[in-house]
């Protein structure tokens, strides 16, 4: 969760996957949000780089989530930090439209997607939670 101030203004959910027939793990992004109020000082930045550097220690190198076709604005987000459209779905949504996803997946973590946000969230505390997929 991301705070600013006292305020919980942003959170990020991830878990941890088992790859089929593999032992390999990746990372699923459940969902990133920071209240509209909030956005563009980069909370999200925050958030996702913690995310992605906890995946970096423990050298998972894949990381995906589901964004809906016309959020445009995650798109983009997610597309500054490397990550790429790698599948639609059709119909992936059941109650919102339009119901089609973009699968976004990220390789090849590296430390140098840290980028220098930390100046603009000297009150913003966070932290982090992965669950454990058996
Ligand atoms: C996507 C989201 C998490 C971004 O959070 P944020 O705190 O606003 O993002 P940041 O301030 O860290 O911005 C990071 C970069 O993305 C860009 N960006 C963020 N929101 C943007 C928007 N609405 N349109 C265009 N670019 C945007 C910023 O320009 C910034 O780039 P820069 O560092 O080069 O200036 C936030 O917009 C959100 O909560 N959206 C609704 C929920 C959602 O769609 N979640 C994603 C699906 S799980």
């Amino acid at each position: 969760m991301a705070y600013y101030s006292d305020i919980c203004v942003g959170a990020i959910a991830c878990r941890l996957e088992k790859k089929e027939g593999g032992g390999q793990v990746r990372v699923y992004i459940m969902t990133l949000g920071v209240l509209a109020p909030y956005r563009g000082l980069g909370i999200g930045t925050k958030l996702l780089n913690h995310a992605l550097d906890l995946c970096s220690k423990q050298n998972i190198s894949e990381v995906y989530l589901h964004v809906q076709t016309n959020n445009e604005d995650a798109i983009n987000f997610y597309k500054k930090f490397g990550f790429e459209i790698t599948e639609t779905i059709q119909n992936y949504y059941t109650n919102i439209t339009p119901p089609d996803c973009y699968v976004l997946t990220r390789n090849n973590i590296i430390a140098s997607y840290l980028r220098g946000s930390d100046q603009r969230l000297l009150h913003c505390f966070m932290g982090f939670a992965m669950d454990v997929l058996h």
